[in-house]
């Protein structure tokens, strides 16, 4: 790795990221702000995309594309759906999909569109740097699908669909257009959540009370990770 992306989508996933670092060089692009580190010698740049599937892609490819990043690593926090998955706990993804993709209506499959594909794989490597990082400290983390829509899941009914269709383990609201991203420009990607939330009834207040230490649990075990890359 020359250069390494650090994204989460909001500004309480980044900040406990950003505490770790001093000489700060902020650079602002396409409406938003890209923060520049050097860390044991590694070029970093980290950003907020802000929350959803065109924002997240829109700075995964600009650290991509313009600040030459060549690994991406996503952090931040994820409604669970596998029943294993408390608050706090940390799901790496193996693969990602969209669930809100949806032209059924041809005779697809959800998350499906000509020449693309309904999941996305995570860089093996990278997953694999993670686990052991994950062993060596303690840390209790589970590998599964996590997937990705432009809408804050909070009814059991959507969040069932999400798990018959797909078999997910979790949900969130950029992982997948981030894995389309990288996937697509061959930059290997990781994609880090810890649970804040079921994404059933109590969802929502259930993210505003878990949000931040959830987002500082992904990334504290980020910054453990990022130390081994
Ligand atoms: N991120 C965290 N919790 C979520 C939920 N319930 N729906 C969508 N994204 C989320």
């Amino acid at each position: 790795t020359k250069k390494l992306a650090i994204m989460g989508a909001m500004q309480e996933e980044v900040e406990p990221l950003l505490a770790n670092f001093e000489n700060i060089n902020v650079v602002e692009y396409a409406n938003n702000k890209y923060y520049e580190v050097n860390y044991n010698g590694l070029d970093i740049v980290i950003a907020y995309s802000k929350i959803g599937k065109v924002f997240a892609s829109l700075t995964a490819s600009t650290m991509i594309e313009k600040f030459g990043c060549d690994t991406l690593l996503f952090s931040g926090v994820a409604g669970a759906i596998n029943p294993e998955l408390k608050i706090g706990d940390l799901i790496i993804a193996d693969k990602l999909c969209q669930h809100d993709l949806d032209i059924t209506a041809f005779g697809h499959p959800h998350g499906y569109v000509p020449e693309g594909k309904v999941f996305v794989e995570t860089s093996k490597e990278l997953r694999e740097i993670a686990k052991k990082v994950a062993s060596n400290n303690e840390i209790k983390v589970i590998e599964g699908t996590i997937a990705t829509g432009d809408q804050f899941v909070h009814s059991t009914d959507r969040k069932d669909f999400i798990e018959t269709t797909f078999k997910a383990d979790a949900l969130e609201m950029e992982g997948a257009s981030v894995a389309v991203v990288c996937d697509a420009l061959d930059v290997p990607f990781f994609i880090l959540r810890a649970i804040s939330d079921s994404a059933d009834m109590d969802a929502g207040f259930d993210f505003d009370e878990f949000l931040k230490s959830s987002a500082k649990v992904s990334a504290d075990y980020i910054m453990q990770i990022v130390k081994e890359i």
